[in-house]
Order: C-alpha cells, then sequence, then structure tokens
C-alpha cells in the first residue's frame, strides 16, 4: 500500500512530485507529504487526509529544489496524521526516507534504535529506516541504504535522500513494486508507472535486493555485495490519456464502459484462426495439463469471485475438481497439494500480500503456480511458474470492474484450453465457445450504448435510499450476485448481504420485511425454475425483486418490481454481461447518496499488507 515517487534532474520537482503523487493517489490517501533538498537542508510538508489537503499549501514549500521525494499514504502502522505521514527523517535531519509496505520487525530494530540513543517523532514502522541509514552512513547514501535493508525483516519499497548528496536518490525493493522512470538529464523512483508516465516511457523494473542509485544524468544499479548488476530498459505503451477519465465523471464510470475494449484486448490472438484457444506462457505443457488432477485457486475480494466464475468452467469444460478459496485463510492452511496440482492464483494487481503468500505455501506444497494478473512485471508474474495476463488495461477505480471481466474471461479461456488439452472437449465444442466469446465484447458495447444503462440508472436512483440489500443467484449468477453485493457494500456502504438462492430458507430469509429490496441474478441456465421458485419465496416475504435477466425473459417482468434485461448467452459467459447493471447499479446508487465512488473510505487499489 502507499504511493511514492522521487525524483532528480533539473527542473523544480515541487509540482512534478505532486503530479506524480497524484497519480498515485489510488495506491492511499489518508496523508500525504513532500520533502525537498534545497541549500542543504530538506523542506518538509505533510498533511492529513487526501492529496486536496496537500496541494492547499504546498505553496508552502519553495519549488526551488531539483531533488525530492513525496508519498501518499495507508495507514498500516500509527493513525493518520502529520507526524506519521511521509518523508521520515533521521535525529539529524539529514536524511529522509518514503516507504512503501511493512518492516516487520520494526519493534525490535526502535528497541535497539531507542537504546543507542534515537529519538522518534513518529509511531510508524517506516520511521526506524531514516535511523537506520543514519547510524550506516559512512559518507555514502548507497551502502547505509544497503546496510539498512539487509536489517529489515518484511516486504517494502522505499526512497532515500541525504542533504550531503544533493544529486541522488537510492531506492530499493523486497516483494512490493519499485519502477525506474528515465528521462533526459532527469530520472524518477515510484511505486507505479503512471506517476511518471506524463515524462517518461522509458523503464527499468529492479528486482529485489537491487540497490537503485539515481543521479541526474544516469541509473546505477548494484548488488547488495556492491557489484554492478544491469538490468533491461522497457518502454511502456500506456498513453497518459489512459490514467485520465476521458470526460466520464469518475474513473469507475469510465472503466465500466472499458469493459468492451478489455474484453477484447484479452480475447486478441488467444483464439487461433480455426476457434482454438491459444495462451501462451502458461508455464504448462501438453503432458503437464494432461497430468493435472486438481485446480486450487486462490484470490481475494473481487478476484475471488472471478475464481468463483473459473471453477464451475474447470469442472464442465476440463472435468478438473476445482476449489477456490481466499488467499487469507488459504495461506494459514496445510494444503494437501503436489505436482498434479495447479494453483490459480488471480490477482489483478498482483501485489496482494495473501495472494502471493498464498502462492508460495502452494508453490512450497509442491503444486505448479500460474499467475492471473493484470499488470506486467507485477510480484505475482515474477514468483509464478506461468502467467496469464488479463489485458484491462489500468484502473484506477478503487471498485475493480474492468479487470474483473477480464479475469472471468481468462479463467473461462483457461478452462477451454485445459479442456481441449485433456481431450474433454473436442474441437468442434471449442470452437462452438470461442465464436461465443468472440461476440461478447460487441454485444456489451451494444448494451452500454442502449437504453439499458439510463433504465438502471434511473432505478438505482429510487433505490438510493434503502438501509439494506440482499443479492441472490444460483451456479454462476452466485458469484455474480457476491460481486454486485461487494460493490454496493464498497461504494454505496449500505450493508448487503449475498447469499446462494437456495440456501436463503435456512436463515438470511428471517431478514426480508415488507419492501426489502432483493437483487437476484435470473440470467438463462438449468437451475432457472429452482431459482423462481426462491424468487416467489422473496415475494412472499413482501420483498421488493430487482431481477437480471436474459433479454426476452417476459414472465420474470411480471413478477419481479424491476427487470434489468441483458443480451442473452451461453450460461457460462453470462457473468460477463449480468455483473454489468450490478456494477451500473451500485454505482448510481452511491452516486445518488453523494459518495466518493473512486476513493472508498478505508480502502485502497494494492493491497500489499496482510
Ligand atoms: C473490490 C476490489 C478488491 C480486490 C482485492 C484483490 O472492488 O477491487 O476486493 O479485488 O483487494 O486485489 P487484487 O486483485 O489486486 O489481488
Amino acid at each position: 500500500m502507499c504511493g511514492i515517487i522521487g525524483y532528480v534532474g533539473q527542473r523544480p520537482c515541487r509540482d512534478i512530485l505532486f503530479r506524480g503523487l497524484r497519480k498515485l493517489e489510488y495506491r492511499g490517501y489518508d496523508s500525504a507529504g513532500i520533502s525537498i533538498v534545497t541549500d542543504g537542508r530538506f523542506q518538509l510538508l505533510h498533511s492529513v487526509g487526501n492529496l486536496d489537503n496537500l496541494e492547499a499549501i504546498l505553496e508552502q514549500l519553495d519549488d526551488g529544489g531539483t531533488l525530492g521525494i513525496a508519498h501518499t499514504r495507508w495507514a498500516t502502522h500509527g493513525r493518520p496524521s502529520t507526524e506519521n505521514a511521509h518523508p521520515h527523517t533521521d535525529c539529524t535531519g539529514r536524511f529522509a526516507i518514503v516507504l512503501n509496505g511493512i518492516v516487520e520487525n520494526y519493534l525490535s530494530l526502535r528497541a535497539m534504535l531507542k537504546g543507542e540513543g534515537h529519538t522518534f517523532t513518529s509511531e510508524t514502522d517506516a520511521e526506524v529506516v531514516a535511523h537506520l541509514i543514519e547510524r550506516a552512513y559512512r559518507g555514502s547514501l548507497q551502502k547505509a541504504v544497503a546496510e539498512a535493508y539487509q536489517q529489515m525483516e518484511g516486504h517494502f519499497t522505499y526512497c532515500a535522500v541525504a542533504v550531503d548528496e544533493p544529486d541522488v536518490m537510492v531506492g530499493m525493493r523486497r516483494e512490493t513494486p519499485l519502477v525506474v522512470g528515465l528521462g533526459q538529464g532527469e530520472n524518477f523512483l515510484a511505486s507505479a508507472v503512471p506517476a511518471f508516465l506524463a515524462e517518461t516511457r522509458a523503464v527499468i523494473f529492479p528486482e529485489d535486493g537491487d540497490v537503485v542509485v539515481v543521479r541526474r544524468d544516469g541509473v546505477q544499479i548494484f548488488a547488495l555485495d556492491g557489484a554492478s548488476v544491469e538490468r533491461a530498459v522497457q518502454r511502456v505503451d500506456w498513453d497518459e490519456e489512459a490514467a485520465e477519465k476521458a470526460g466520464y465523471e469518475t474513473f469507475m464510470l469510465k472503466e465500466i464502459h472499458e469493459q468492451p475494449a478489455a474484453l477484447a484486448d484479452t480475447l486478441a490472438e488467444r483464439i487461433s484462426p480455426e476457434g482454438g484457444v491459444v495462451l501462451e506462457g502458461l508455464g504448462l505443457g501438453p503432458e503437464d495439463i494432461r497430468g493435472l488432477r486438481r485446480v486450487v485457486i486462490v484470490a481475494c475480494g473481487t478476484s475471488y469471485h472471478a475464481g468463483l466464475v473459473g471453477s464451475h468452467a474447470l469442472e464442465r469444460w476440463a472435468r478438473l475438481p476445482a476449489e477456490v478459496e481466499v488467499a487469507s485463510e488459504f495461506r494459514y492452511r496445510d494444503p494437501v497439494l503436489g505436482p498434479d496440482c495447479l494453483c490459480v492464483a488471480i490477482s489483478q494487481s498482483g501485489e496482494t500480500a495473501d495472494t502471493l503468500a498464498a502462492m508460495r505455501l502452494a508453490r512450497k506444497a509442491g503444486a505448479r503456480v500460474l499467475a492471473v494478473t493484470n499488470i506486467v512485471g507485477s510480484q505475482a508474474t515474477r514468483e509464478a511458474d506461468g502467467v496469464l495476463f488479463t489485458r484491462a488495461g489500468l484502473e484506477i477505480g478503487v471498485a475493480a470492474t474492468k479487470t474483473f471481466l477480464s479475469q472471468v474471461l481468462a479463467m473461462l479461456l483457461l478452462a477451454l484450453h485445459l479442456g481441449e488439452e485433456r481431450g474433454v472437449l473436442s474441437g468442434e465444442e471449442v470452437q462452438t465457445y470461442t465464436e461465443g466469446l468472440r461476440r461478447i465484447p460487441a454485444l456489451l458495447s451494444d448494451y452500454l450504448e442502449g437504453a439499458e444503462p439510463a433504465r438502471v440508472e434511473e432505478a438505482a436512483r429510487r433505490y438510493s435510499t434503502s438501509r439494506f440489500f440482499m443479492c441472490l443467484g444460483r451456479r454462476v449468477g452466485l458469484p455474480v450476485a457476491l460481486e454486485g453485493a461487494l460493490k454496493l457494500k464498497e461504494i454505496s456502504y449500505i450493508p448487503t448481504e449475498a447469499y446462494a438462492a437456495g440456501e436463503m430458507k435456512h436463515g438470511p430469509i428471517a431478514l426480508l420485511e415488507k419492501g426489502s429490496p432483493v437483487l437476484v441474478v435470473a440470467t438463462d441456465g438449468p437451475v432457472y425454475d429452482k431459482l423462481i421458485s426462491n424468487v416467489q419465496e422473496v415475494i412472499a416475504r413482501g420483498a421488493r425483486v430487482i431481477a437480471v435477466a436474459s433479454e426476452g425473459n417476459e414472465a420474470l417482468a411480471e413478477m419481479a418490481d424491476e427487470i434489468f434485461y441483458v443480451p442473452r448467452t451461453e450460461e457460462m459467459f453470462a457473468p460477463l454481461l449480468a455483473i454489468v447493471p450490478l456494477q451500473l447499479f451500485a454505482y448510481y446508487v452511491a452516486t445518488a447518496r453523494g459518495e466518493k465512488v473512486d476513493q472508498p473510505r478505508n480502502l485502497a487499489k494494492t493491497v500489499t499488507v496482510e
């Protein structure tokens, strides 16, 4: 969690750093700060709350310095306050640092440093880094940063500057992201590429333990023992426009409308002219695939819901037993796995701490690990045996939308691929499915441009004062209901239960009273009739039914209070369409209530802490 950016160059850096922070605000926004080196000292500025508060006082920094670091925080150790906001400095005021992640042994380090006479001004784990550097400094920031690194346990990225070396910043990472941006006569360090995308597209992704020494005229990378290390320079092709709202009122709404493109990009080059599924980089040969006996899917939040859809597809198309487990639970189990088990870790960021830990556990227990992620160069891609990229593009809204659809699609493609390789599906069957999949982006695009979204908006505004929602579904409709409920919870803050419709009568139906709004995912499928019986049970309790149904389903329109139609498709593809009215419903309920949907309270886009 947290976003960091550092600049060294020839231009005054205050505003460059602030603009970089704006692009990283999705990583956390409970406090922020900037430190700039001018005239042999640090100018420091801290604020509590989101970046508007820092912007309001930015003029307090004189804009002369050309070396600086900045941070936007998501609190882990220590409440959001100016004292706990980064950058942190040492006792002498000669070193400043920003950190993302957690220093797990900070209590023992703090005790040791206090014993030696260091004084602390914050409650954070991060502050120990400044003091460790102070303690280790003997004329070389590079060496002091490397020495501090070796004393720390945990997963973190940090960037340090020293007043005595006003032309250099040094960054290091362990299991959390750090990228270098290479400019002309200026260079950047950051948690993520968007921070400096307006300035340069040439980037380096350092490895864990690399000591990255950044000066205005060049970047050198060293191993911990001081040996020089070469890392490739890559070009990123995102344009800056992609990181802006492109005319939509929020990133979330923009990203909902980008879903057809996200699906088309995720499909691109993955369907052969003959209609087969082509997936490169899985790290699984035909023999490995035939030898698989089981799939375990690990993920968190929205990615977990994509995994649930994937498990249905893997069972149906590849005849592989597929379990799905939330990564934060799986990581503390003692799972029975082996080389015939494939662990699929789904994470849009590729940086979620629990998912990474689950991957490591699965690998240790002997399973092969496949990462399904949206971020090239993310930690998950470095640790997995194979990677299946979703190609949703950058997602900035904290509530996942287009990455969910891309994850579901990636899992469907994986299931089809494994099904064909294992001889469960014939080439013709796969072709029929891929033809269907190819049509989905256009169907979704027509849907989003049609009249339905406005109907959803109108209904959402009417229901926006509800105190409670229930979401129901069965088979692949259940993950859709769970995901719709998560959207409502995280952006509208309205308590929402999601349940397997058949399970209602075992308890949750007691929650319903006259007028309770119940969202039902009722697209066509083999248990549609059973679901309708559940709908009747709900209606009998006086609840109001808001149904998502396949277009043309007039019988359900008679029964339901509201009906949102989506195009009719093969059951397994339905989640790609049925979730969209629920995303829009949650969106418009939240905006009608005046909530800031791109930055829901207490949440962050990338969860790099346990
Ligand atoms: C909800 C949401 C989260 C993430 C979860 C996992 O809208 O975005 O529930 O899905 O934090 O994140 P990733 O996929 O990055 O591992």
